[in-house]
């Protein structure tokens, strides 16, 4: 994915025209055509629509040949005539209004396959793949649950989503910083604390030794006292001006407070293989005065400029385009009327730590979309201000609702919210039911799995079931939580994915090889299912490519369902060629090489998505 990053039109193209990507390599050579008609012009390649018409489409035609005054289809035709593909691509061909449709060469999929190197033990399989030309430092705000509760399904999907946006940019080379924005700050502590000290007086003396076994109800313990008894209202504001204040014994109890309460989201991160660090709101309390600091002394510098005023005793900023629904100024409140800072303060604060001490180029906040303006805000706050200079590009990757089967909030009969431990367990019970429930032939297969083989997988195949559904959706669209379409076999879901590569798995056993040791082979590309699948692996840099700038991981599940499709047409009976028992040896050959790098393929794609494999299913 390299190149695009870094820019196309290298001097030296054709020496590393193998580190292209498909769309990259055709991008090129459409650039140069286009320059040698003496045009300017974009070359506006895309995969196209209909097979029928080839594999790639460029549809810059139409926009020289209005720049020029000239007939497009004639424009076109120059382009074509200087366009130099025949190692790539068939004839080009025009169609429509002036559009040049390509369509690869077997023999170029056949040789690029072939230089794809083979799996090294041990390090991450990159099948060829280079990071960026241009590595950047980037953060990636990421589940950020409040630890004042249990993390409930709002969190699912800030750490699935945050996660594999955080993993395909890794693999893209890019140095990551996965910054879980936990809640361990504000006044809903000081009632912790002060809850603490009196049901649990053991904790104040050994702090280290706390243990919560339900945040949650704890926390409603907490709440109703506090709602119910005056005294004890009171006994928590105090707390939190002593918490505030850095009263060593209130900060020891709530340190203990927070540790124990991460160590449950931490139970949760393990088993979603999720990697982060804890960096929560009580770390950013400094900045925060510096962030009031510096845009008071902006008020000062320009005192006839509104960006900075003093409104109903609150410090605001206020930027254009934000009104309220009477179409009056809306102020984004930095410093309120009783001297606390807010939300926006702290993310103000994360951004000036993330630009200026971790010197982060992309900043990216998963959060949901109903924080939208807050984040258009504070963005909008924190360019003005001059802190963020252009090359830094701030990004709330905002995402939509998980909801009931029903349409409705996500809750429990009671109303009360769903633990995200909960789900996970049922989750995982749905999956080890469809595993152990399938039809015959399926279920001889498992007669060589032991109890607990069955368990791994079930728990590997739920939590896949429950992230791969996440993903699969366009980011901004709510969905439902339906069980029974996670774990089915059937369609675009986890399981029908993981049990394509299962699947690929046992051709290897069957067919008595191992993949890793297949001798090195011309890779044969006749049949049409063959070609299909071929073109389908080399899409998936490109695909890559377009997921780690766009950040849209359901383009990486369409794409990865596209390629296990091309798969089964390519193994299927009818549609497709024999492989196991093809003939001769270098057919053979040639089709478990196919086998594998499809398999090979499916366990990348799926691994940046945050799903492990598993070799039977
Ligand atoms: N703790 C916040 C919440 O539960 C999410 C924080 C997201 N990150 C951020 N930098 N604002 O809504």
């Amino acid at each position: 994915m390299g190149i695009l990053a870094a820019g196309l039109g290298g001097s030296a193209p054709n020496l590393r025209s193998f580190r292209l990507t498909l769309i990259e390599q055709l991008t090129q050579r459409l650039r140069e055509a286009i320059a040698k008609i003496g045009a300017e012009g974009d070359p506006l390649v895309r995969a196209a629509h209909d097979e029928q018409f080839g594999d790639y489409q460029s549809n810059c035609a139409m926009g020289i040949a209005k720049k020029l005054g000239k007939n497009p289809r004639e424009v076109a035709a120059a382009i074509v005539s200087n366009l130099c593909v025949d190692d790539l691509c068939e004839p080009a061909e025009i169609a429509g209004p002036g559009f040049v449709n390509l369509r690869l060469k077997p023999e170029y999929l056949s040789r690029r396959l072939a230089a794809i190197p083979p799996a090294s033990e041990g390090s991450m399989d990159r099948l060829g793949i280079d990071p960026s030309g241009r590595p950047r430092i980037v953060v990636v705000d990421l589940s950020s649950p409040n630890l004042a509760k249990e993390m409930h399904v709002g969190h699912l999907r800030s750490t699935v989503i945050g996660d594999c946006v955080a993993r395909i940019l890794e693999f893209a080379g890019h140095t990551v910083h996965r910054e879980n924005h936990v809640g361990d700050w504000g006044t809903q502590f000081g009632m912790l604390v002060a809850y603490l000290r009196r049901v649990k007086p053991e904790a104040v003396a050994d702090a280290d030794r706390l243990v919560i076994a339900d945040l949650e109800a704890f926390y409603i313990e907490a709440k109703a006292l506090f709602d119910a008894d005056e005294d004890f209202k009171k006994e928590s504001r105090d707390t939190v001006v002593a918490l505030q204040g850095g009263d060593p014994a209130t900060r020891r109890i709530w340190q203990a407070f927070c540790a124990e309460s991460l160590r449950h989201c931490h139970a949760i991160y393990d088993r979603l293989g999720v990697r982060l660090e804890d960096r929560g709101e009580s770390f950013y309390t400094d900045l925060m005065t510096d962030v009031v600091a510096r845009l008071e002394s902006t008020k000062r510098e320009r005192p006839d400029d509104a960006f900075v005023s003093v409104s109903d005793g609150a410090l605001c900023v206020f930027l254009e385009g934000f009104k309220t629904r009477d179409g009056a100024p809306l102020p984004l409140i930095v410093r309120k009327s009783d001297g606390g800072f807010n939300y926006a303060t702290s993310d103000l604060a994360t951004i000036l730590h993330r630009v200026e001490q971790l010197h982060a180029k992309r900043i990216i906040y998963v959060v949901g979309l109903a924080q939208k303006q807050h984040f258009e805000m504070v963005f909008a706050a924190a360019r003005q201000a001059g802190w963020v200079a252009d090359d830094v590009s701030l990004e709330h990757l905002g995402f939509g609702n998980m909801l009931s089967t029903r349409g409705t909030p996500f809750k429990t009969r009671e109303g009360g919210t769903i633990k995200l431990k909960d789900l996970l367990g049922e989750a995982v019970e749905s999956a080890r039911r469809v595993i152990t429930n399938q039809e015959a032939d399926e279920a001889s297969r498992h007669r060589g799995l032991s109890g607990e083989e069955v368990e791994r997988i079930a728990e590997t195949v739920g939590l896949a079931a429950v992230k791969y559904f996440d993903l699969s959706h366009a980011l901004g669209s709510d969905y439902k939580f339906e069980l029974d379409r996670m774990v089915s076999m059937e369609g675009n879901t986890a399981p029908y994915m993981l049990y394509a590569y299962a699947r690929i798995c046992s051709i290897a056993r069957m067919a008595g090889v191992d993949f890793r040791s297949l001798p090195a082979c011309t890779i044969l590309l006749e049949h049409p299912s063959e070609i299909l699948l071929a073109k389908r692996m080399l899409q998936f840099a490109e695909t890559l490519e377009v997921v780690s700038r766009e950040l849209r991981p359901n383009v990486l599940t369409d794409y990865l369902y596209d390629l296990a499709k091309a798969f089964s047409r390519f193994y299927d009976k009818k549609l497709g060629v024999r492989v196991i028992d093809a003939a001769p040896e270098s057919v053979r050959i040639s089709r478990l090489r196919l086998c594998d790098l499809s398999a090979r393929t499916l366990k990348l794609g799926l691994h940046l998505l945050g799903i492990e494999t598993v070799e039977q299913m």
